[in-house]
C-alpha cells in the first residue's frame, strides 16, 4: 500500500478526579497559583483496583469499534508508554487482554510525552514498508505512579490516561501522515528524569560473587520546569516548519494545531511564536493536566467525539518531553 489513514480513536481515564482545591488540604498550594502558572484545574488519578493496562485496552477497544475492526485484523501494537505495569513491555498484556488471536508483533515505545507521535509516525512506516494493514497505537501514562506527592512543583502537574489511534493502510499516498520530524538531545536528560537507584536487599549471592547486592528502584521524578518550559517554546516551532517544509505545506493549510498537553502557557506561547489562530488550537488540559504519552490521543479523541475535528481536517501536531525528545507530524483525521 502507498499510504495510511487514521480510522479510529479512544481514549480512557480514571475514575478519581482530583481538584487543584483537593491538593490544597494536603500542600501549601493553591487553584489560583496552578491554574494561572499552567492551565490545569482538575486530573484523573488512578486508584483502587484500576491498572493502567485496563485503561489502555478501554481505549483500544473505543478506537477499535469506531474504525469497525475486530481485535483479529490488528497487525502490529504499539504500546506507547514510560509507566507500564511489566518491566519487559506493557504490549503483550494488552494484547492479550484485546483477545487478538492472530498474536500480531507488540512491543513498547518509550519516550515519554513524545512516545504517542514516535508510534503514530512509527505505523506510517510500518504500513509504508512493512506490509503493515491495521496497525492500533496506543498511549497510556500514569506518571502520579513516580511524582512525589510531597513535591508541589511537580506532582501538580500530572494526570493518568490512555488513548488510541487505530491507523490503515490505504491506496491515496497522501492521506494519514504525511511528513514528520524527530529529535532527541540526551544533553538535556537531566532538565527531566526519574533515575535507576541502588537500593539494600537480600541478594547475597551477588556480593559474594562480586556484584552490587541490590535491585534497583527508581528514584523521584526531577525535573526543572524553567528549562524544560524554554525547550519546549524554542524545539516545538522549529519542528513544526521542519515538517511543514517536509510536506511542503503552509500553516494557513493546517485545520487544527495539537501539541502534547503539559501547560496551557506553552501552548499559547507556541501558537502566538506561529502566529496561529487560537480558535483552531486543541486543548483540554484543564481536566485531565498532563497526562505524557496519553495526551495527544485523549486531546484528539475528544475533538473528534464532539464534533470539532472532522474528517479529512489536518492536523499539525507536536510531542515533546523527558530525553529530551522532541517530534511533529502533519496528519489528516
Ligand atoms: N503551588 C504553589 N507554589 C508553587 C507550586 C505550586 N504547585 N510549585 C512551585 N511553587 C512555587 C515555588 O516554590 C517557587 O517559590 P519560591 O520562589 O518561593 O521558591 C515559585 O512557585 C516559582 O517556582 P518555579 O518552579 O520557578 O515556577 P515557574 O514559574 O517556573 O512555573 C512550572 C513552574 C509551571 C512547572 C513551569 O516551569 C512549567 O510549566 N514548565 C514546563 C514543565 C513541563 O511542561 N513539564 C512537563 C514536560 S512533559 C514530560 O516529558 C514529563
Amino acid at each position: 500500500s502507498k499510504g495510511c489513514k487514521l480510522v479510529g480513536c479512544g481514549s480512557a481515564l480514571p475514575n478519581l478526579q482530583v481538584s487543584n482545591d483537593d491538593l490544597t488540604k494536603v500542600m501549601d498550594t493553591s487553584d489560583e497559583w496552578i491554574s494561572s502558572r499552567t492551565g490545569i484545574r482538575n486530573r484523573r488519578i488512578l486508584s483502587g483496583n484500576e491498572t493502567l493496562t485496563d485503561l489502555a485496552v478501554e481505549a483500544a477497544n473505543k478506537a477499535l469499534q469506531m474504525a469497525k475492526v475486530e481485535p483479529d485484523d490488528v497487525d502490529l501494537l504499539l504500546f506507547c508508554s514510560s509507566t507500564p505495569e511489566h518491566l519487559f513491555g506493557g504490549a503483550p498484556m494488552i494484547q492479550k487482554a484485546l483477545g487478538c488471536k492472530e498474536n500480531p508483533p507488540a512491543f513498547d515505545i518509550r519516550a515519554a510525552c513524545s512516545g504517542f507521535l514516535l508510534g503514530l509516525i512509527s505505523a506510517s512506516c510500518y504500513i509504508r514498508g512493512g506490509g503493515f494493514k491495521n496497525v492500533l497505537v496506543i498511549g497510556a501514562d500514569s506518571i502520579s505512579r513516580y511524582v512525589d506527592w510531597m513535591d508541589k512543583r511537580t506532582c501538580v502537574l500530572f494526570g493518568d490516561a490512555a488513548g488510541a489511534i487505530l491507523v490503515q493502510a490505504c491506496d491515496s499516498e497522501e492521506d494519514g501522515v504525511f511528513s514528520f520530524d524527530l529529535h532527541t538531545d540526551g544533553n538535556g536528560n537531566r532538565h527531566l528524569d526519574v533515575g535507576i537507584k541502588q537500593n539494600e536487599t537480600n541478594l547475597a549471592n551477588g556480593s559474594v560473587m562480586g556484584f552490587p547486592n541490590t535491585r534497583p528502584s527508581f528514584s523521584d521524578f526531577q525535573m526543572n520546569g524553567s528549562e524544560v518550559f524554554r525547550f519546549a517554546v524554542k524545539a516545538v516551532p522549529q519542528t513544526i516548519e521542519a515538517s511543514l517544509a517536509k510536506a511542503g505545506l503552509k500553516l494557513s493549510d493546517m485545520d487544527w494545531l495539537l501539541i502534547h498537553q503539559a501547560n496551557q502557557r506553552i501552548i499559547d506561547r507556541v501558537a502566538v511564536e506561529l502566529e496561529f489562530p487560537k480558535d483552531k488550537v486543541i486543548s483540554n488540559l484543564e481536566n485531565y493536566g498532563n497526562t505524557s504519552a496519553a495526551s495527544i490521543p485523549l486531546a484528539l479523541d475528544e475533538a473528534v467525539r464532539s464534533g470539532r475535528v472532522k474528517k479529512g481536517q489536518t492536523i499539525l501536531t507536536a510531542g515533546f518531553g523527558a530525553g529530551l525528545t522532541w517530534a511533529s507530524a502533519i496528519v489528516r483525521w
